[in-house]
């Protein structure tokens, strides 16, 4: 929470300086002991050719109506330090923090936010990298609804292309119905990887391939057929991923979904003069913008996955009138990113150029970590997710076999556990597996943050009698550090939810839960909350409930849940 009265306060005695500059410039200081907002004076040294410090003294001089809820204001060296009367500021905080709505926002009201993310290959096992997508993409979807966006959440399968074309010679020619039935994507790729054993003594398969997908091109009713059976196939196992994950989508619409729009883009291209034939393909140059040309048609005249994704963004645009178009893939699409969304520019859509946002994240490093394989060494995201289930009910059964709903709370905690390790660090960094530092209850983890939870519900069905009815708290009894630490920590949530969205960055959120889980255990450890004093312990009380309002919140806008008792 930005303090209005004291960037009024500044801007007054800084004419060279906007409201919106410095409250840009505006920081809480890492100590408390610097005072509760600290504004640095670097800035304004070129623009005033003076010393910092000496610009500082000047403007403090300058200020003179001082607001009521400022105690002391302090020159230290280039830094004016603000500190304010504490009850007035915790009454300030707690007042606005103990509402059900409080992080709510109406800045998207009005505007659609669409997120395309997860998007497995259809037949292809859903591993690891397509766990990160889902986790960010799904995270990302409850910050922007927070904030009043309306979400489109799109699901772009990858459900279109030659490849099934290769499935369906090898389905024919070495496969059973009743083997898929049962083994599921796990046989369709064992009949992938047999398709391009064959294919090297018979490079004859290539073409029955190729002649299978431009069936499917042409509404055959045989290759559709199978086809789509491959789809619903792998459906099954996805949703059961997205299941375990709580994910949901608003739109399955895959690859194929587009088809029959490619030949709008192809057209769009040729009247704009944008294409260029080479070597019978049909490309975009883009070598003016310092990029590989853009393939839209190969040379055996279909699309590819490049074409699907321009038709995709009109259709998108048209359909949703999305005020961003947010892209969750790993890094390795970024080029194929730009070169979309620059073709879609040079079609004449100037908003394309701040509407289309790729979100890359970093690669998952297995390390060490010992995570069960499938045939041919595969890692299956749901493995990994059973897994972390599995582990935390052996630590439940062994540290407190008396918890009831043992396997929801298991499921709860062991598949929260993966979705903090993942959004714990910026999205570009690599994630790790480490299973024993990701399941620590003690460590930086998911689990000590849902422990925090449970404490304070604990700590509240313990209490007899309590009242958190703010107007009626006296909020000068909150005066010790580890309080005013963690009421100052209430006050930043509104600013972290708006930031984590401006940087499609769900790690603020998840550093923030951390942050405030720490400040309230040491605020436990030091100040004892079912006291006879009433209104000592309404006061203590009051910090808990919020506490409790503020973890549930944060960690369901990571997609994660809470548990009552762990
Ligand atoms: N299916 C792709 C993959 O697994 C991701 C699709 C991302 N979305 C898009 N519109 N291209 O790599």
């Amino acid at each position: 929470m930005k303090d209005i009265s004291i960037i009024k306060l500044l801007e007054s005695s800084i004419p060279e300086l906007s409201g919106e500059e410095i409250e840009g410039l505006l920081e809480i200081p890492p100590k408390p002991e610097m005072g509760d907002y600290a504004f640095p004076c670097f800035r304004l040294a070129k623009v005033l050719r003076k010393a910092p410090p000496a610009i500082a003294a000047e403007i403090k001089d300058k200020m003179t109506e001082i607001p009521p809820h400022i105690d002391e204001i302090k020159v230290e060296g280039a830094y004016i330090n603000f500190y304010l009367k504490k009850d007035l500021m915790v009454k300030d905080i707690l007042t606005s923090a103990i509402s059900p709505d409080y992080g709510k926002s109406d800045e998207g009201e009005g505007k659609t936010i669409c997120i395309d993310y997860s998007s497995p290959n259809v037949a292809k096992n859903f591993h690891v990298g397509h766990l990160r997508t889902t986790i960010i993409g799904n995270s990302l979807y409850k910050i922007y609804t927070r904030l009043g966006y309306n979400v489109e959440r799109i699901n772009h399968l990858g459900d279109w292309g030659t490849q099934f074309g290769k499935l369906i010679v090898a389905y024919k020619n070495w496969g059973s119905e009743e083997v898929v039935k049962e083994k599921g994507i796990e046989e369709l790729m064992r009949l992938y990887v047999v398709f391009h054993k064959e294919a090297e003594k018979h490079p004859e398969l290539e073409d029955e391939a190729r002649a299978w997908f431009h069936k499917m091109e042409l509404g055959d009713e045989e290759a559709l057929s199978i086809w789509k059976w491959f789809v619903e196939i792998s459906l099954i196992e996805y949703r059961r991923t997205y299941n375990l994950l709580g994910v949901d989508f608003d739109h399955f619409t895959g690859e194929s979904f587009y088809r029959d729009m490619t030949d709008d883009v192809v057209k769009r291209l040729t009247d704009a003069n944008l294409l260029t034939d080479s070597e019978g393909a049909k490309i975009v140059d883009l070598e003016e913008y310092d990029m590989p040309p853009c393939l839209v048609i190969k040379n055996d005249g279909s699309s590819i996955y490049a074409t699907r994704d321009i038709a995709a963004i009109f259709y998108r645009k048209n359909t949703y009138n999305f005020s961003k178009c947010l892209y969750v893939t790993g890094q390795e699409q970024k080029l194929h990113f730009s070169q979309v969304f620059k073709v879609v520019e040079l079609l004449g859509n100037e908003w394309a150029k701040d509407s289309l946002v790729h979100i890359p994240y970093g690669l998952v490093s297995l390390g060490g970590a010992k995570l069960s394989t499938r045939e041919g060494n595969v890692i299956y995201a749901e493995d990994i997710l059973n897994e972390a289930i599995n582990k935390i009910k052996e630590i439940i059964v062994e540290k407190n076999p008396e918890l009831p709903d043992k396997d929801e709370v298991a499921k709860t905690v062991g598949v929260g556990a993966v979705i903090f390790n993942d959004l714990y660090n910026q999205r570009i960094k690599d994630v790790s597996f480490n299973w024993d530092k990701l399941l620590n209850p003690d460590g930086e983890t998911g689990p000590y943050v849902q422990y925090t939870y449970a404490r304070c519900s604990s700590i509240l069905r313990n209490i007899e009698d309590y009242n958190v009815n703010i107007s009626d708290i006296d909020c000068s009894i909150i005066t010790d550090p580890a309080s005013i630490a963690l009421v100052k920590d209430f006050g930043r949530f509104p600013d972290v939810i708006h930031e984590a969205a401006e940087k499609y960055e769900p790690s603020i959120i998840s550093r923030y839960v951390m942050d405030v889980a720490h400040s309230f255990n040491k605020f436990y450890t030091e100040n004892h909350i079912n006291v006879e004093d009433t209104a000592t312990r309404n006061a203590r009380a009051s910090l808990v409930v919020i506490t409790r309002n503020i973890i549930r919140e944060a960690l369901s806008l990571l997609g994660i849940g809470v548990v009552e008792k762990m």
